[in-house]
Formats: C-alpha cells, sequence, structure tokens
C-alpha cells in the first residue's frame, strides 16, 4: 500500500481500510485524462513562473514517457497505490526525483478528479453521440427504402390504422435525434474548466485558469471553487440522457421481439444477430433485443445510485463522490455496447413485407377511413363512427373484413355506400391519403426523410 498523505499519521492504515478506501482498481481508467491534466497544469505552473524552464520540461518528459511506456504495455498501472493520481505522482517522482514533487503546487485531487472525470465524460458524450448518428443512418436507410411497405400501427397493441414501415421508423429517428440534442446541450453546459480549484477554496498561488482551460478546450474556467470540486451534475444528466436513450431502444427492442414472434412474423433477423437453444432445435432467438431491453435496468440503476449518493452532500467534497464512477463507467459502457450492437441487428434484419401487409388489410385498419368515407357523404362524423361500428360488429360475426363485403350487404346498413367505398377504404388509399404533416403517407414522408437528410449533414 502506498499513499500520498502519511505525514500527519503515526500509525500505518488498517489493509482493508486501504484496499475499501482506494479507488484505483476502477479510477485507472482515468489516466490518460490524469496525465493530460498534469501535463496541462505544469504548463501552466512554468507560464506564471512557479515551476522553473527545467523543471517544466523533465515534468513533461517523465509524464509523457508515463504515458507512453503504459500504453505500451512496458508499465503496468499498480494497484497498491490508492488512486490513479498517485499512482502518476508517485511514478513520476521515482522517476524524476524532486522536480516530480512539484508538479502538486496549487492542486489538489479534488480539482484534480473533478477535471478527470469531466474530461472522461466529455469524451464519452461525444462518442455516445457518434454511435446514435449511425444508428440514425440506419433508421434514414431503412425509411427510404420502405415507403410503401405498408404494416398496421398499434394503439394498446391492438391494431389500429395502417402506416408504412419508413413511417414507424421515422418515430424513432425522432426519438434518436432528441436523444442527440439532449448530449449536445449536456456538452455545452459541462465544458468549463474545475482545475484550479484546488480542495475547495480556490489557491494563492497566481495560477491562470483560463489558460488550463484554454489549453484543456474547454469554454472556460468554472466560477465557483467550492462548486468545482463539489459538483456532478453533468455526470447525473448524462445518466439521465443514457438512461432515455436505453428506454428507446428498449421500446424498439420490445417492438422486434414481437415482430419476430411466430405470431407476427414481420422480420426475420440475421443469423449473425441471434442465438438458438441448447434442447429446442427449432429456435431462433431475439437474444440480442432481449439483452438491450433487458441492460435498461442496470443503466437506470446508475442514475439512481448517483442521485442518491449526491443527496444530502454537504459540500464541498465528500469521498462519498468517489461512487460516482464505477457504476457511471458501467453504463457508459453498456449504451454504448447496446447502440452499435442494435444498430448491427437493424441492418441485418429482414422485412417480411408480404406479412406485414397482410397485417394490416385485417383487423379493420381501415375502419376510420370508412368512417371518413360516410362523413364525406354527408353523414356526421359521430353517426358514420356509429354506422361503421356496427358494420365491424356483422364482419366479426361473418368473420371477414369490410372491403369483402358486397354493396348489397353495405348498403343494408347504409344506403350511403356507393362503389367507390372500396377504393376509399384500400390500403393504399387509407396510408396514401394520409398527408398532413408528420403522416405516413409517402409524399410526405419524402419530405420528412429529407428534412432528416439535412439534419445529419449538418449535425
Ligand atoms: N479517489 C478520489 C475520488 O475518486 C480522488 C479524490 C480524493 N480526494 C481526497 N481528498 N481524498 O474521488
Amino acid at each position: 500500500m502506498a499513499q500520498l498523505w502519511g505525514g500527519r499519521f503515526t500509525k500505518q492504515t488498517d489493509q482493508l481500510v486501504f484496499d475499501f478506501n482506494a479507488s484505483i482498481t476502477f479510477d485507472k481508467r482515468l489516466f490518460h485524462e490524469d496525465v493530460t491534466g498534469s501535463i496541462v497544469h505544469a504548463t501552466m505552473l512554468a507560464k506564471q513562473g512557479i515551476l522553473t524552464e527545467e523543471e517544466r520540461k523533465s515534468i513533461i518528459e517523465g509524464l509523457t514517457g508515463i504515458l507512453e511506456d503504459v500504453d505500451a504495455g512496458k508499465l503496468t498501472i499498480d494497484e497498491t497505490q490508492e488512486d490513479i493520481h498517485s499512482f502518476v505522482e508517485a511514478t513520476l517522482i521515482d522517476r524524476i526525483g524532486d522536480a516530480g514533487k512539484k508538479l502538486h503546487t496549487g492542486r489538489s485531487r479534488n480539482d484534480q478528479v473533478a477535471l478527470d472525470m469531466r474530461l472522461y465524460t466529455r469524451a464519452r458524450v461525444a462518442e455516445t453521440d457518434g454511435l446514435l448518428e449511425k444508428l440514425l443512418e440506419a433508421i434514414l436507410d431503412t425509411m427510404e427504402n420502405n415507403l410503401e411497405t405498408y404494416m398496421p400501427g398499434f394503439t394498446h397493441l391492438q391494431k389500429a390504422q395502417p402506416i408504412t414501415l419508413a413511417h414507424h421508423y421515422g418515430a424513432y429517428f425522432e426519438m434518436f435525434k432528441r436523444d442527440r440534442q439532449r448530449l449536445a446541450d449536456i456538452y455545452k453546459r459541462m465544458n468549463y474548466c474545475p482545475l484550479g480549484a484546488g480542495a475547495l477554496a480556490g489557491t494563492t498561488y497566481p495560477l491562470d485558469r483560463e489558460y488550463t482551460a484554454k489549453l484543456l478546450r474547454f469554454e472556460g474556467p468554472t466560477l465557483n471553487s467550492i462548486d468545482s470540486v463539489a459538483d456532478r451534475d453533468y455526470l447525473i444528466e448524462f445518466l439521465s440522457a443514457l438512461s432515455t436513450i436505453m428506454m428507446h431502444l428498449s421500446r424498439f427492442s420490445e417492438e422486434i421481439i414481437i415482430w419476430n414472434s411466430n405470431e407476427y412474423q414481420f422480420v426475420e433477423l440475421d443469423d449473425a444477430y441471434s442465438t438458438g437453444s441448447s434442447i429446442m432445435p427449432q429456435k431462433k432467438n431475439p437474444d440480442i433485443a432481449e439483452l438491450v431491453r433487458g441492460k435498461t435496468g442496470r443503466v437506470y440503476g446508475a442514475l439512481m445510485a448517483l442521485l442518491t449518493t449526491m443527496k444530502g452532500l454537504p459540500l464541498a467534497y465528500n469521498k462519498d463522490m468517489q461512487e460516482d464512477k464505477e457504476m457511471a463507467f458501467d453504463a457508459m459502457d453498456t449504451v454504448a455496447d447496446c447502440i452499435a450492437l442494435f444498430t448491427g441487428m437493424i441492418k441485418t434484419m429482414k422485412f417480411r413485407k408480404d406479412r406485414m401487409a397482410k397485417s394490416a388489410m385485417n383487423g379493420f385498419t381501415n375502419a376510420t377511413d370508412a368512417a371518413d368515407y360516410l362523413v364525406g357523404k354527408g353523414v356526421p362524423f359521430r353517426d358514420a363512427h356509429g354506422i361503421i361500428g356496427r358494420l365491424v360488429l356483422y364482419c366479426i360475426e361473418k368473420d371477414t373484413s369490410i372491403d369483402a363485403l358486397s354493396l348489397e350487404e353495405l348498403r343494408s346498413i347504409s344506403d350511403k355506400f356507393d362503389e367507390d367505398i372500396y377504393d376509399a377504404i384500400s390500403l393504399k388509399t387509407c396510408v396514401e391519403k394520409r398527408l398532413t404533416i408528420g403522416a405516413p403517407g409517402a409524399e410526405m414522408m419524402k419530405q420528412v426523410i429529407e428534412k432528416n437528410k439535412e439534419y445529419l449533414k449538418t449535425n
């Protein structure tokens, strides 16, 4: 066990206490951010005359060497250190001697970890955004190719009105587009640099916080040193955005599971994206969709855990905040994997357009259009609704559909029906006449697709 802070103590830390307190097994993930932050801090200290030119050079060479050696596998992160900050500093001192002991001038591990975590999260926000962009491209591609792939639209999981696959996918396009907007928003708000806040009250050294913020590509320095070390809002916001992404992916997965079921058979999953059963030879299971749906729980869990950890913490830093890492890392990894796998799954999935159209044709999905037809013939909508209701009942008793009835049968229920009813309630008419903004008619969908293409080009 190795510690940076032994001076005040007369006794060794109990091994169990050390292990319980240490974070290196998981914060070693912040290694790159820690070294980057330290290089920038040393650069600024030299610019301000706090370090000599030689010290700066020696520190930066030392840090760069540590970075390269760990990356090349020549140096392993020593897990007997308390945390990643201790490892980097101890290794630096070990390699360059006294100059290394000056690196921590005007800095605390509190602003150091605040910076590392922010840098790391910022990169993961950008990475998540990139993955969502690829997912959106895959969705838009399917939309373009399925403007006339008819299927039933549902409410209460009951067939409601006919739509197209393009239209259905368009709903998910909007969801993931909003998710990206949320990420952009979080990125903007979090992009301020806490380095230089010290333990909580800044420092007496003349640090140039504008300069370090600029070198680390932040918008500027944070404006309150207490908040700088006590704030994990950005992480909570990111976990909340990740939870929303998972909620969307989970809904989409659920639909794919339904569409893949024996009863529906709307889709066929690619062999590479499904799994079999050890006992039932006929099985081809949608495990990826199920896992994505299932993993939603642990991402929500990370959000709840961090909210609960932060609740009731007095200002400024408290060790509780070390708990921000493990579950947040897990959530970030989980969501990245889920988006990537989900994208692969939907890109390779085949649609059984015949079955989808057939399903759209029965279940009375044209009942609203039949009522609208009567409205066109001067029947008030509420009366038309009642007439078609009786017609549906008649069809259910005869086990048939509205469009399969003869004109005589139709007329026996209302004399307003004419030969043109058949065209008015055909699947194609039902969809293609729906041309209000956001509706499934192909002409409208084309306009929406153009807008979304433009969006992808500029975002
Ligand atoms: N391992 C700590 C964390 O993750 C680093 C900050 C420690 N600061 C302190 N004063 N003990 O939060």
